[in-house]
């Protein structure tokens, strides 16, 4: 199924009625899987702001700690994890965010941003936003500045990089 090319989209399959029926799941763990597609995905990530004083790279739990890992250690920047409720241990700040059904949330703890610091934040694949608007929300309230939020694949039908440009957060997305 795979060309294993340079690109990243020869390395993502699409699996239909995951995890419901008429959903088609784009499934990025062969790219992850692969030594070349992991360092093309990273490279490509990572490229609008190498130039950039990132102090953290935001990674959204639980395929943005993947790719998001990769992505600090290669700006030379920390990882900061955005968990799911209930997993940090310390003290902590959450923010709710819309599922298609209910809701969910999204927390950090409370000292692991300083004010002022530039914060990227990276995940595997931008849907509706809610996630990562919650992430930002996040950052923002313990006094970081985003600046950027990059994604391997974007499904631009869902609305997500308008919800997060209208933010002001610039959105970096590697195919559609
Ligand atoms: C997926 C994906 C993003 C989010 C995108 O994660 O990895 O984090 O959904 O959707 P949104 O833009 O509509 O918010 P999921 O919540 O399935 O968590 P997982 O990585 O733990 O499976
Ligand atoms: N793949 C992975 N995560 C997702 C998807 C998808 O197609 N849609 C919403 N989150």
């Amino acid at each position: 199924p795979f060309g294993w090319g340079d690109d990243v989209r020869d390395y993502i399959r699409t699996i239909p009625d995951f995890p419901k029926p008429g959903i088609q799941f784009r499934d990025v763990m062969p790219l992850f899987g692969h030594p070349r597609g992991l360092r093309a995905a990273v490279d490509r990530l990572v490229q609008p702001f190498a130039g950039l004083r990132i102090q953290h790279v935001a990674g959204l739990e639980a395929r943005g700690f993947i790719i998001g890992g990769a992505c600090a250690h290669q700006l030379s920047a920390g990882f900061l994890a955005m968990r799911k409720q209930g997993k940090l241990p310390g003290p902590r700040l959450a923010q709710s965010y819309a599922l298609e059904y209910g809701e969910a949330v999204l927390e950090v703890h409370d000292d692991a941003v300083e004010a002022g610091e530039q914060v990227l934040i990276v995940d595997d694949l931008l849907a509706t936003g809610g996630t990562a608007e919650a992430a930002v929300k996040l950052i923002e309230r313990l006094g970081g500045e985003v600046v950027g939020a990059a994604f391997v694949v974007d499904l631009p039908d869902l609305g997500g990089r308008a919800r997060l440009e209208r933010m002001g957060v610039a959105v970096h997305t590697l195919c559609a």
